[in-house]
């Protein structure tokens, strides 16, 4: 019960990351749990999976100031307060070269990616503070470690929220807020299957070879295994680590 009487928000709630650590946050004895992500659809489904009358959600896209500021309050009607907020949305754009990236992706992946962590802090820190501090944990990628061919907006969002995380950690601590940044290698899951397609068309199985021929462990994570993180840096036993990037990679970035 690691999480007992915290409420968590979580952006991309209805993925595949934020489903498994809804799961996992509330078998570790959370109050709350409020999902965000871009459609009902989902969302509902996402809910009636946990099955549980401690979750919540709002459709909202987190690149919208006002639909950042609606599921923070709507979170807040609900639980009556927000100890974690997991930033975790993110769109994967396309696959191109720089001189053949479309720009209403580069400002869509920049506006998810960047902009949406921003707000989420903008309009969260608040209701930490008013709970007497917490958590943030923002999902950034190994692509915010390094660089990666014909994944620029992606890449560059990545790297970007590195900068978001340490502004909120410096601005965070006098608050009690702690704000942190996971990065992980390729996760065994649909954002994945996506760039698998995107790197080689019609030949998807070949580059997941690919992607695990560099991770020394052998393998890609998994959603479950980010969840872990995540319940780490939500719960107290990371009480002192504030600031920190932290990969998560089977050593890919080593
Ligand atoms: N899958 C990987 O290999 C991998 C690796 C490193 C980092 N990440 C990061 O992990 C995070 C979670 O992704 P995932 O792997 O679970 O993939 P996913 O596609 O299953 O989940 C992302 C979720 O974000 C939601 N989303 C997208 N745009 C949104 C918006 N404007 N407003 C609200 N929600 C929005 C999507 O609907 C989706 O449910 C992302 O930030 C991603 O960049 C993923």
């Amino acid at each position: 019960m690691r999480l007992e009487d915290r409420v968590a928000v979580i952006t991309g709630g209805a993925g595949g990351i934020g489903l498994a650590t809804a799961r996992l946050f509330l078998k570790e004895g959370a109050a709350g749990i409020h999902l965000v992500d871009l459609k009902e659809e989902a969302l509902e489904a996402a809910a009636e999976e946990l099955a549980d009358e401690r979750v919540a959600w709002t459709a909202a896209d987190v690149s919208m100031d006002a639909d950042v500021a609606r599921y923070t309050q709507e979170a807040l009607d609900r639980f009556g307060r927000i100890n974690v907020l997991f930033l975790n949305a993110g769109v994967e754009g396309v696959v191109k070269p720089m001189t053949e990236y479309p720009e209403e992706t580069y400002d869509q992946v920049m506006g998810v990616n960047v902009k949406g962590v921003w707000l989420g802090m903008k309009h969260g820190f608040p209701a930490l503070e008013k709970a007497g501090g917490g958590s943030v944990i923002i999902t950034s990628s190994v692509a915010g470690l390094q660089g990666t061919p014909n994944v620029s907006a992606y890449t560059t969002s990545k790297h970007a929220t590195i900068g978001l995380m340490r502004s909120g950690a410096l601005e965070g601590a006098p608050l009690g807020i702690r704000v942190n940044s996971i990065h992980p290698s390729p996760v065994d899951n649909r954002m994945m299957r996506s760039l698998e397609e995107g790197f080689a068309p019609g030949a998807a199985e070949e580059a997941k070879k690919g992607f695990e021929g560099m991770i020394p462990l052998g393998r890609y994570g998994t959603n479950e295994e980010m969840a872990d993180l995540a319940l780490f840096l939500a719960s107290d036993e990371s009480r002192f680590i504030t600031g920190a990037v932290i990969p998560i990679d089977g050593g890919l970035t080593a």
